[in-house]
């Protein structure tokens, strides 16, 4: 479980370009799930991201793994970077290595394992980001921007960690690739029992893929809660300027018309059913 107390934090604190990135935030990313961190560009997500595995301290507040504070003298900061994988925002230009096995294997070798549980790890990642076997032995300066983004993805699951931060993993892709992405990663942490962290600015994604919804707003937490919860206190998230789902949308004028929906539906399938009824 990584808890954040009361963090806030400025950037270029004491001078004239001094910035408030972070507002007092308390949180809980809880054990086994998906939590989906959502808000406008600008809110702190990318801010919040590296504060996850100690590569930024807070200015004020403690981030804690399991009930340790992760930024005091005495905690082993190599160890919070294997326990909280990172993968930053557009990571596909982050790779090096002259082969994708190369590039995915870097994190595992770092960690000194041996080459047969690096191939295993590889192997384990690469099914979950849809990289193919023929794709290990080229090199990542052939392949197309959105294989490179899986490539990364792929190299930070290798190392296996209790918590996985994506920073808009999704951003850019098509619909198609987005739904690949966010449904194998998904599906990963499920078969593997971790946490996952999502952060996006498209409330689409983050609804349809959370258990756990942390909607932010100007450095601050706006609310927290399961996907129906958050969608039923539309009226903050629509005057703080976060959208929601157009399925919810839909149901929410539906209802306003006198309709008998439910207006906390936020997939297409349920928002589908719920019209269904109508016409029973
Ligand atoms: N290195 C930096 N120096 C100064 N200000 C920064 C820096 N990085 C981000 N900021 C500012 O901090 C705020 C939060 O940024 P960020 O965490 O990147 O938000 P998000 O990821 O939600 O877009 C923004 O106003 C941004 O301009
Ligand atoms: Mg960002």
């Amino acid at each position: 479980m990584l808890e954040f107390e009361n963090v806030s934090y400025y950037y270029s604190k004491n001078t004239p370009f001094e910035k408030e990135a972070l507002k007092n935030i308390s949180i809980t990313i809880k054990d086994n799930m998906t939590t989906g961190i959502i808000g406008h560009t600008g809110c702190g997500k990318s801010t919040l991201a590296q504060m996850m595995n100690a590569l930024i301290a807070p200015t004020e507040g403690k981030v804690l793994l399991d009930g340790k504070d992760i930024n005091a003298k005495d905690y082993n900061t190599v160890g919070v970077r294997f326990d909280v994988g990172l993968v930053f925002q557009y990571p596909e230009y982050q790779l090096f290595e002259e082969t994708v096995y190369k590039d995915i294997s870097f994190g595992p070798k770092n960690m000194g394992l041996s080459e047969a549980e690096i191939k295993e790890r590889v192997k384990f990642a690469s099914g979950f980001t849809g990289i193919t076997d023929d794709m290990l032995e080229r090199s990542p300066f052939e392949i197309s921007g959105g294989q490179r983004r899986r490539v990364a993805i792929a190299g930070v699951i290798a190392m296996d960690p209790k918590i996985l931060v994506l920073d808009e993993p999704a951003a850019g892709l098509d619909p198609k690739g987005r739904n690949e992405i966010l449904s194998g990663l998904v599906e990963y942490r499920k078969k593997r029992g971790n946490s996952l962290v999502i952060i996006s600015h498209s409330m689409e994604d983050i609804a349809v893929y959370s258990d756990e919804i942390i909607a932010m707003s100007n450095a601050q937490v706006l609310m927290t809660g399961t996907p129906s919860e958050v969608f039923s206190n539309h009226k903050l998230l629509t005057e703080s300027g976060l959208d929601i789902p157009e399925i919810t949308s839909l149901l929410i004028n539906l209802k306003a018309l006198g309709y008998d929906v439910d207006s906390t539906c936020y997939t297409v399938e349920s928002g589908y059913k719920s019209i269904e009824k109508l016409f029973k």
